[in-house]
């Protein structure tokens, strides 16, 4: 039987590792430990390694390669955290998830709504019993532009809800879709910023995609652009986001991932200071709603994200073509 390791189980995904674990007759260990060179042991015998979100660095992989591991498999959709070019080195298939884009989909269009209807500053004002009117106006969806950038699963999932509340919608992609043409009209970056009043942004964290919202783009953007962001933090350039939306040029933003949210994300700050200055003075906007990179957390998404895993490691041990590879 095929043995694998799963790191850095939160408890609520325990449930899901067992019951597939024993669908697709799997050895599991399961460790709410991170992996790191120090717990290398925690893979011997296995073959498979599963992770989340934490790094797994060159040396891991050589570590891990040198105990018989032959596939690294990550409950994510993104896989920039995983050194994949040592992996393929060292003959390691690197996999990823595919859970439902409605998950992140349906995300994007709450905080939409809300960003506009300034949703975060009705409810704060609500605990403190203020029921006032002023500066709580808000705009409505269907009078919009709406710029998609990315349209890949999520992306496209968006372009199709927000169709049902009859904005214009304009999309940009390397790779265009005949499905997205339906319903929204391709441009080139350079328009999306000069034509809407509100972004959306869905794409993967790569170099090409490092910082594409920075003070060149936001200076052609409208003034008062909403900004949503429930993809990577890596795509802001977040001093450049701070100063346009102290000068008003940015009206709104949904953000929910920020750069350096790794040593944030999904610990609980109560009892001491945040480590973060700019999550700090970004929390404290009432026209920025932040949330902890939680658009994916759904019973349907956790699920998925645990069964690709759990298939990944069966491919591998059939010799099958695993269709989740990125390396
Ligand atoms: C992903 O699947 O790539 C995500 O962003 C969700 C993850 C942080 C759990």
């Amino acid at each position: 039987m095929i043995k694998m390791t799963a790191f850095s189980c939160r408890p609520d995904e325990r449930q899901f590792f067992e019951e597939f674990a024993k669908m697709y007759q799997i050895e599991l260990v399961m460790t709410d430990q991170p992996p790191s060179l120090e717990n290398v042991d925690l893979l011997k015998g296995a073959q498979a390694a599963c992770v989340i979100t934490t790094p797994v660095s060159g040396a891991l992989l050589e570590q891990w390669s040198r105990m018989g591991v032959r596939l690294v498999s990550t409950r994510t959709v993104g896989f920039e955290h995983i050194d994949c070019k040592r992996a393929t080195e060292r003959g390691i298939a690197v996999t990823n998830a595919t859970y439902t884009p409605n998950t992140v989909a349906e995300y994007t269009v709450m905080t939409i709504l809300m960003a506009i209807r300034k949703m975060k500053t009705i409810l704060i004002r609500g605990l403190g019993q203020d029921y006032s009117l002023a500066g709580i106006r808000g705009r409505e969806l269907k009078n919009m532009t709406v710029g998609v950038v990315g349209t890949g699963r999520i992306g496209e999932t968006v372009a199709k809800i927000l169709s049902g509340f009859g904005c214009r919608i304009v999309a940009y992609d390397v790779f265009q879709k005949e499905s997205v043409r339906q319903i929204a009209s391709y441009q080139e970056l350079d328009k999306i910023w000069e034509m809407c009043d509100l972004i959306t942004f869905h794409t993967p964290a790569t170099p090409e995609t490092f910082h594409m919202v920075n003070e060149e783009t936001l200076a052609k953007m409208k003034d008062g652009v909403v900004l949503i962001n429930m993809a990577r933090g890596s795509m802001f350039d977040t001093p450049a986001l701070i100063d346009a939306l102290e000068r008003g040029k940015v009206g709104a933003a949904a953000l929910d991932v920020v750069e350096n949210e790794g040593k944030i994300y999904y610990k609980d700050f109560k009892e001491c200071p945040v480590p973060h200055h700019e999550m700090a003075i970004l929390g404290a906007m009432p026209n920025v709603l932040m949330t902890p990179h939680t658009a994916f957390f759904t019973d349907e998404a956790v699920s998925d994200m645990v069964e690709c895993a759990m298939k990944s490691c069966k491919r591998l041990e059939s010799g099958e073509d695993d269709p989740l590879r990125v390396n």
